[in-house]
């Protein structure tokens, strides 16, 4: 095990600290200071190299060039916040849209945008980085909030990522990691093969945000119960506006919290989403676009999937979702664990 640090770049005029963690079977991750972005997972290959089952760009800036939260941490609220508003105990808080007139993953000062502080060490957990950050607050923010995002990276190829919050002020929480995997660096990631813990998804509106209903999977292209062929899946989905999934399933966590596994059928990798909570977004960035450069090359549209892991959003809206609060006095915790195989 072990960790290591170094200046990456420069970004809105500061160093971006890339902290990278190491465990005894090669396998290591690079995360940035700035947005807790996670540069690259590898695992490694049998000819002594690796593979990274991200995507990823050569600078800070790139990630930043387009709207697609490339590796991310997200929050405070993962997701639509209706009319840029949440009410919690009859008490209504104004944030500022970004998204027309939503509020999309935190707004424009939530977790993604800032330069976080970092500290590694080595554990009995494993390699670990903690990363934390006072959110100030005021007029058109999410209340004031202290963040926490611990990374560890274990013996048996785990990266888990656990945030912790607390806040002065009735908030809301729903943190995730808007991780775009591509197993292989393939152009497209219609090849691999995804299998979900859900039996519905979310019916959403013109705004993609949730009206509240539910919908069987069972018997459409959203039925991903069994290992299922991403390309076949996106095939069905041609009749929709977006060609591709932008969708939220409601996912039911296994004994061991399993929620997700994608894998690639012609080498042995593989990745496991462990995840406590209720919600999965599956991205197959149907718009991605030719002026993205990441470093597997231009960007196209099923390029990567996005997994992200979260609560149902917009919860305080549709309680039926769950419970997203945090109130004064308490601190919550969620972790998203990401199993490498290999
Ligand atoms: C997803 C969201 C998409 C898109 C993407 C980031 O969580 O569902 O609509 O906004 O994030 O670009």
């Amino acid at each position: 095990m072990q960790t290591s640090q170094h200046v990456f770049d420069q970004y809105e005029g500061h160093d971006v600290t890339a902290f990278q963690l190491t465990n005894d079977n090669g396998v290591s991750a690079t995360i940035l200071s700035q947005g807790g972005l996670i540069h690259e997972f590898n695992a490694p290959t049998a000819d002594g190299g690796h593979q990274n089952v991200l995507l990823s760009y050569p600078t800070t800036a790139d990630y930043y060039t387009n709207p697609f939260y490339v590796n991310m941490a997200i929050g405070t609220a993962a997701g639509r916040t209706k009319a840029a508003k949440f009410v919690i105990d009859g008490k209504q808080v104004d944030v500022t849209a970004n998204e027309g007139r939503n509020t999309l993953h935190g707004g424009p000062h939530g977790f993604s945008s800032v330069n976080w502080d970092g500290q590694t060490a080595v554990t009995d957990a494993g390699a670990t980085l903690t990363l934390t950050h006072h959110f100030e607050g005021g007029a058109g923010e999410f209340p004031a909030m202290d963040v926490t995002i611990t990374y560890v990276l274990d013996a048996n190829n785990t990266l888990s990522l656990t945030y912790t919050a607390t806040s002065e002020a009735p908030t809301v929480f729903n943190p995730t990691q808007h991780v775009y995997f591509n197993l292989t660096g393939a152009d497209s990631i219609r090849q691999q093969v995804l299998q979900l813990n859900t039996t519905r998804h979310l019916d959403v509106d013109a705004e993609k945000l949730p009206t509240g209903d539910y919908l069987d999977n069972a018997g459409t292209p959203f039925d991903f119960s069994k290992p299922t062929v991403l390309g076949d899946a996106i095939d069905g989905m041609q009749n929709t506006t977006e060609k591709g999934f932008d969708d939220i399933f409601e996912v039911k966590p296994d004994a061991d919290n399993t929620i997700a596994r994608l894998s690639d059928p012609d080498s042995q990798l593989a990745v496991t989403i462990h995840s406590s909570r209720n919600g999965l977004v599956v991205f197959t960035a149907n718009s991605f676009t030719d002026d993205m450069n990441l470093t597997i090359g231009h960007g196209k549209p099923n390029m990567g999937v996005a997994l992200e892991a979260q609560n149902l959003s917009d919860a305080t809206r549709l309680p039926q979702f769950g419970d997203i609060t945090l109130k004064p006095g308490e601190e919550k915790s969620y972790t998203i664990g990401y199993h490498l195989s290999f």
